[in-house]
Formats: structure tokens, sequence, C-alpha cells
């Protein structure tokens, strides 16, 4: 049997089970992965650890890497080109796959699954029982906060890791000036979206969702405040769509025992990352290996990753019909939203920015976040500020 080793972060239960149907079905074409994971939601430690490896001149065999990182990595000379009929179908993928995937037209990178990250989780028992109505808005979310603690339930679930925060950050962006705006600030940074109001009314909003969360976020990682929704120990958390792959491998049913909504004021955005992997060169003319790109293109392998992972497959033509309302929705508003304008990559997830410009947002959030003494306003202009500089 051929042997692969693969680096990747996929470490909770979901992300480990959606690894587990990778691998079988390699097994069965007699492909063994070799698991190299490297723990931490986002992917951030993975990134330190590759490129340790690499310059330490034992890169994995395969890894993930996502967004337009696989640009650079592709441009240094280190990914493999990925010779396969069907990746170089470009009608078979949205077009935001398709410009991640490729370099000068050649594919250096296999689109798996995408993920919708502006989704609230929420344990319906919770609202029923103390008879509070489903949030569609901010403001219905933290007029429930006074009874949800009063009957000892945390209001919103959240871990202080500066990844998680800027998610939550980006999000709050999104859904109170769209999408339009947040690729103007995020990735035009034209001047007039720097210096706009919108980006102080966004801090004001995540530290007014600091105060629906409880004392103990610091250290945790987000599937343990899925727990606490799933537990009944928290209302609501605000997370990507690996947290229904979680649920999913806890045995919970969608719509019976958790329920997804879009944050409030995003029903119609998609708010995206992308999971795709490439593989290392290991001799200038190795011929990388054509089964592992095949299984992963393969439309069922598609289709019950994306079961597993809570995502929607990235090839369009695979069916959806046997997903559940929340992946359902996702691939509707993804279709949509590629067509009208309101996708918008995620910046904690590393869809749209230079990594250097990633640690920045993730390091002013992160602060903020943490500082009660830095004002909305100092954080906005330490943003614009940087995301000048950077441009
Ligand atoms: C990845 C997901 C992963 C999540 C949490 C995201 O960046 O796209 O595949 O489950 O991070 O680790």
């Amino acid at each position: 049997m051929q042997s692969l080793e693969v680096l990747h972060w996929w470490t909770s239960s979901g992300e480990q089970q959606s690894a587990t149907v990778l691998k079988q079905r390699l097994a069965e074409r007699n492909l063994l992965w070799v698991d190299y994971p490297v723990r931490g939601g986002g992917g951030d430690s993975a990134m330190a650890v590759l490129k340790a490896r690499v310059i330490d001149g034992s890169p994995p065999g395969a890894a993930q890497i996502i967004g337009p990182d696989i640009q650079h990595w592709a441009q240094l000379g280190f990914l493999s080109p990925l010779h396969h009929a069907q990746l170089d179908d470009t009608s078979l993928f949205y077009p935001v796959v398709n410009e991640l995937i490729r370099v000068q037209g050649q594919a250096v990178a296999i689109p798996l699954s995408i993920h919708r990250i502006n989704w609230m989780w929420l344990n319906p028992s919770v609202f029923e029982q103390l008879d509070i109505p489903l949030p569609t808005t901010w403001s219905q979310l933290e007029s429930s906060a006074p009874v949800l603690r009063a009957a000892g339930i945390i209001p919103l679930a959240h871990g202080n890791e500066p990844w998680q925060n800027a998610t939550l950050f980006e999000i709050v962006l999104l859904s109170q000036s769209g999408a339009s705006f947040y690729r103007q600030f995020f990735i035009d940074r034209d001047e007039s979206a720097l210096t706009d109001p919108a980006i102080v009314a966004a801090f004001e909003q995540l530290r007014t969702l600091k105060t629906l969360m409880d004392p103990h976020i610091n250290q945790r990682e987000w599937q343990q405040a899925s727990r606490l929704v799933a537990d009944g120990e928290a209302a609501v958390q605000i997370m990507g769509d690996w947290v229904k792959g979680e649920f999913s491998a806890w045995g919970l049913v969608p719509g019976e025992d958790y329920l997804c909504l879009p944050v409030p004021g995003t029903n119609e955005q998609h708010l995206y990352s992308i999971d795709t992997f490439v593989m290392f060169l290991d001799e200038p003319n190795a011929v990388p290996m054509p089964t592992f790109i095949d299984t992963l293109l393969s439309p069922d392998l598609q289709r019950d990753f994306s079961l597993a992972k809570g995502t929607i497959p990235a090839r369009k033509d695979v069916p959806v019909t046997t997903f559940d309302d929340c992946s359902r929705a996702s691939h509707h508003v993804f279709g949509q939203a590629s067509q009208s304008g309101m996708l918008a990559p995620s910046i904690a997830h590393s869809m749209a920015m230079s990594p250097e410009s990633e640690d920045a947002v993730f390091e002013i959030v992160h602060r903020f976040f943490n500082d009660e003494r830095m004002t909305p306003e100092l954080a906005a202009i330490q943003l614009a500020q940087t995301l000048r500089a950077l441009k």
C-alpha cells in the first residue's frame, strides 16, 4: 500500500470523524493516510508547524492549506502542480473556488468543501422552556440575556482565542454593514471604508456581545463552547458550521436537538471558508499521487465528507438533497450570493488576506476584546492604520 502523510488541523470529534471518511475511502483504494494532526481551531498552529517542517526540509506529502496562501506556497515553488481532468474543468467549481486553487490556470489545490460561518447555533429547549423568542436581531438576543441568566444559562457561548474573537468581529461587521462594505474594508481597503463609523460600531457591538458571555471564556476551544449549547448550559454559539459536524458526531439531530439561524441581518450573505488540500513536491519531477486527487474529487466522497463535516461540497454538481436544512440553506445562499455579490471571504479563516495582515487583525481585535480600557474608536483607528500600511 502506498502511504501519504497529511498535515491538517482537524482534531475535534466532528473534524476527526470527517477525516475518517477520507481515510477510509483512500484505504479502499490502497492509499494509507498517515495522520499528522495539529491541534488548534482555524489552523494557525498547523500553519506554523507546516512552515517549520518545510524549512527543515521535511514537508508532509499533503497538507490542508486554505485561501490565498495557496498561491504564495505555489509561487515559492513548494507545491506540486495537480493534473486531473476534473480538476482542470473549471465549470465544476464556483468562481471563488477556481480563483483560490489555480495559479496561471494550473491547479495546485484540491477543493473539498465549503463552510458557512455566519451562523448562530441554538439550543431550542432552552428557548422553549423559558418562552423566549428565537433571536433574529442583536437586540432580541441581548434582551433575552437577563431571563437566561436568571435561569442559570449563559446567553452566548464563546472561547477567548484570537481566531474566535476575529471570527465574531468579522461576523458582526458583515451583519451590520453588508458584504460589499465588508470587502471594501478588509480587501480593497478603500479610504472611505477604513474611516467609516461602521468600524467603531462593529467594535461596540463586539463589546456588547462580550457582556453575554460567562467568566470562563479563557482557553475555551470552540467545541467546548458547542458542548455548552448542546448541554443546555448556554443558549447560543456564533460560529461556522464545523459546529454542525461536531453536533453530528455527538449524535445530535438538527431541528430537534439544535437549531441553526443565520446571524442577524445575514440571511442572504455567505461568509465562507473553503477547505482545500495541496501536495508537496518531493523531487522536482515527482508525479503527485493521482489516487489522492481522484478520491477527494469524487462526488460521493464530497457528499459523504460534507455530511460529516457540516459543509457543502466544493463541486457544484454534487446534489445536496440528502443534506439537512442548515446545509441546504448554505448551499442555496452560496449559489445565490455568488451571483449577487453577497459573498464574503472570511478573514479569520484565511480566505482573503496575507498571513501578515491576518495576524495584525487578530492582534488588534484580541487586544480590544481583552482590554476594556481600549475604546472602540481607538481600535477602529488602529485597525484602519494597519490595513492601510499592509495594503
Ligand atoms: C476550517 C474548518 C475547521 C475550522 C475549525 C476552519 O478554518 O475551514 O475546516 O473545522 O477552521 O478548526
